[in-house]
Formats: structure tokens, C-alpha cells, sequence
């Protein structure tokens, strides 16, 4: 049994990627909002690496249903149609649409997974489906990584305390350590710390903090709320789609 986790996606060797069930977390927001997005009815996700690319992408597609969304210091993107909030991802909005995204750290981070066996979306608000997956994973003998997006580079204790909740979930009840890398068992100690108590974990952290500041709150409290789009959003090739519902 292998299962890793990586706090930031900065000069991760590819041998740590290739052929591994990879597990991307930004919860504050990236990946909390395109799978609230694909829940919503959002066709795909495309994954941009930066703001001309997100342009250029939306432009050769057809017009009407497209969306430009991210963020840039946690704002909208001026001439983007969304944000990076979880909050803006409704039905009304995104349902039959293609969303083309760049966000700081989230999209990075899922652009640096090439050479993985596959790649799920994980956020609080798909922990069970997510987790279920990683369980299945492991008892079939493959490696998983969960790769946080972290914080411009760096730690950020709000993705770091999300990947142990899904290194207990791989567990799935064991309580073997081996195989586990010491960021693993770090994040499973920031779990034991907060406990269920997400809410707090997110609202300490850094990123938590900035959103705050910049008047986002809700998306904190939008972001906590476990198994509300209880789907498998998969990325491939630059698309996040979803796979199954549950
Ligand atoms: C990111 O990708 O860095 C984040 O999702 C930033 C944000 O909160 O919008």
C-alpha cells in the first residue's frame, strides 16, 4: 500500500504522478467549485494554465455556451463572465455550459498530474465519493497521491487538513501507517487536531483567512459542507467531466 500526499504540486517529480490514482485538492475553491459546477449541470470544466490560454480556449469554442471563470487574488477575472465561487456555480448559470477556468493554484496543480493511471477532483463537498473511490483504489493494489494545490508554492493547512480526510478515507478503517509518506501522516494529524470540525480548519487557514477579508465568507461555509455534490468529476487531457452519480 502507498498513499502520499503532496502539499504543494511545486517540483513534484513526475515518477511521483505516473501511474498513480491522483486525487487534486483546492478546497478553498478551485475544486470545491467545478464540482459544484458539474453538479449543476456544466457540461465540462477545461482547464486553462493562464488567462490568455483561457481566452484563446473560450474563443475556439462556440460562443453560447461557454463560460470564463476564475480568479486572480482570489477576484473575478475582469471580462470573465464568473468568479472562482462556488456560490456563482448555479444551475440557472452553468447548466449545459462549457466552463474554460484558470485559478492561481487549483489549475496548476491539476495540470501537473500528466502521467497519472487517473485523476478525480476531491473537495469536501465530494469527500464520500471521492474517498470510496481511494478505497477502492488501494484495495486493487494502486498507489494513490493526493495532491494539494497549496498556497502560491506553499503549504496551506486548509487542503493539507482535506487530504487526511481522504488518507483516512483510503485507509477505510485500517490503522497501518506504512505505506504512508510523512505528509500523509501529517495531515492525518491535522484531522485528529480539528476533528470534524472542518469549518474551523478552513476558517484558521490562510486562504480561509483571505477569503474572509475579501468578503467571501460563504464560500467557506459553502466549501465545508461534506457530500453536498456527492459526484466523481474526473480530469483528462485539460477536462474535468463527470463520471458517475451516486
Ligand atoms: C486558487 O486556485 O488559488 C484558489 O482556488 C484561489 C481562490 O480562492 O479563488
Amino acid at each position: 500500500m502507498s498513499i502520499h500526499v503532496a502539499f504543494t504540486p511545486l517540483g513534484l517529480p513526475p515518477a511521483d504522478v505516473a501511474g498513480r490514482t491522483v486525487v487534486v485538492v483546492d478546497i478553498l475553491r478551485a475544486t470545491t467549485s467545478i464540482v459544484a459546477a458539474l453538479d449543476h449541470g456544466a457540461r465540462a470544466v477545461i482547464i486553462a494554465a493562464d488567462t490568455d490560454e483561457a481566452i484563446t480556449l473560450a474563443q475556439s469554442l462556440d460562443r453560447r455556451d461557454v463560460l470564463l471563470a476564475g480568479e486572480r487574488h482570489g477576484i473575478a477575472i475582469p471580462g470573465f463572465q464568473l468568479g472562482n465561487s462556488p456560490r456563482e456555480m448555479l444551475a440557472d448559470t452553468v447548466r449545459g455550459k462549457t466552463l474554460v477556468m484558470t485559478t492561481t493554484n487549483g489549475t496548476r496543480a491539476l495540470l501537473a498530474t500528466a502521467g497519472a493511471h487517473e485523476v478525480l477532483v476531491g473537495a469536501a463537498v465530494n469527500l464520500s465519493v471521492v474517498g470510496a473511490r481511494l478505497r477502492e483504489a488501494v484495495e486493487s493494489g494502486r498507489e494513490v497521491l493526493i495532491l494539494c494545490a497549496g498556497r502560491e508554492h506553499g503549504f496551506g493547512m486548509d487542503d493539507a487538513y482535506l487530504a487526511g480526510r481522504f488518507v483516512i478515507a483510503a485507509l477505510g478503517g485500517r490503522r497501518l501507517r506504512k505505506g504512508l509518506n510523512d505528509a500523509a501522516i501529517v495531515s492525518v494529524d491535522l484531522v485528529r487536531r480539528y476533528g470534524d470540525r472542518i469549518d474551523r480548519a478552513l476558517a484558521l487557514s490562510a486562504a480561509g483567512r483571505d477569503l474572509t477579508r475579501l468578503g467571501f465568507a460563504g464560500d467557506i461555509e459553502a466549501a465545508a459542507a461534506i457530500d453536498a455534490h456527492p459526484v466523481l468529476a474526473l480530469y483528462h487531457d485539460r477536462r474535468v467531466t463527470l463520471a458517475a452519480r451516486v
